[in-house]
């Protein structure tokens, strides 16, 4: 077509180079996820993801202070709690281990944006996302009144985001409800919408000590060959309530995040989940390949597919990667 200039490259120097990036990571890119638990003075590395840990509510502090100071505008919180029950009590507790976290991190940094995971997986003696049945059937209805009652208990220590992650129906709007009857209304919600029954959380299983015990997600998960479906997922969250829609996992779903991107106006956020970053730190522990240039491959990509935010456990590395560039 333009035969004069087919083929023609920019030389790239360092600036021009510069002058041409058109995805551009920075820290306000990321949110840091944390697993908080029970005790003092426990500070446990979890073996299949170095450098990230449980920590105990009075850990947290030199924590915060690091993703402070390193620009990070936000962190996720995952609770593990004391004892499991059937009905995960322990994740809407007024005291539970998670809404103390949440009360510490705003005592220390209230400047911090402080999300929180909103599932019974964690908490629940079967491991399931919600109250099962004598079969082992997640049973949507009750479960969705807990979540509510986990979220409110949430916003009441202080979250200023809430993100539900079960993929129960009607949960969204539940919340919503919830919060707005409790005058939690300036509390948003960051809604798992698009979330696929992935081989890549497991990792996260042994962080938060959160896999089923029978049966597995595929009933209430995605499935990972579906699109289409993901954009009527996120339609119906929006349509409830939701405020920022997260596609999870991110890397086996760029198509994803850049179709919901570009077919709603809302923040969408993107999970670089356990699992990829495992591989990432595995293949670099074998030398098999220099992690920092991969790592931030990986999060520019998807970033350059259409993510607004990326919950990623790279963040502090990431954002003293980029400060050497
Ligand atoms: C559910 C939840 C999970 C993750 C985040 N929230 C586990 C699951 O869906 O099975 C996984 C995140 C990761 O792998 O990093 N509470």
């Amino acid at each position: 077509m333009y035969p004069q200039i087919r083929g023609r490259r920019l030389r790239r120097s360092e600036a021009i180079r510069r002058m041409v990036c058109e995805t551009r990571l920075s820290a306000d890119d990321f949110i840091y996820p944390l697993f908080v638990t029970h005790g003092v003075d426990v500070r446990r590395e979890i073996s299949s993801m170095p450098g990230n840990y449980q920590l105990s509510v009075d850990q947290l502090a030199p924590e915060i202070c690091e993703i402070v100071a390193l620009g990070i505008p936000a962190v996720i919180l995952f609770g593990l709690p004391e004892h499991k029950d059937p009905t995960g009590s322990e994740g809407y507790a007024r005291g539970g281990v998670v809404q103390q976290a949440v009360r510490e991190i705003k005592r220390v940094a209230p400047e911090l944006v402080v999300i929180t995971d909103v599932c019974l997986c964690e908490y629940t003696d079967h491991g399931h996302c919600g109250v099962v049945d004598a079969d082992g059937n997640v049973l949507n209805d009750p479960t969705v009144e807990l979540l509510a009652e986990m979220a409110v208990s949430h916003a009441c220590a202080g979250a200023d985001l809430v993100a539900p992650s079960d993929m129960m129906d009607g949960r969204v709007g539940a919340i919503r409800a919830a919060l707005d009857d409790e005058g939690f209304s300036e509390t948003a919600i960051m809604s798992y919408a698009v979330k696929y029954a992935s081989g890549f959380y497991g990792p996260f299983r042994e962080a938060a000590d959160s896999a089923p015990q029978f049966g597995d997600r595929r009933g209430y998960q995605m499935d990972p060959p579906n699109l289409r479906e993901a954009i009527r997922e996120a339609d119906a969250d929006l349509a409830e309530g939701a405020d920022i829609i997260m596609v999870k996992p991110a890397l086996a779903y760029l198509d994803v995040i850049s179709a919901v991107a570009g077919a709603f106006s809302v923040p969408v956020a993107a999970y670089n989940v356990s699992g990829e970053f495992s591989m990432v730190k595995a293949a670099a522990e074998k030398g098999w390949i220099d992690e920092r240039r991969v790592a931030l491959e990986i999060l520019t990509g998807i970033k350059r597919a259409g993510a607004d935010m990326i919950l990623t456990y790279h963040a502090k590395d990431a954002v003293r990667w980029l400060s050497e560039t």
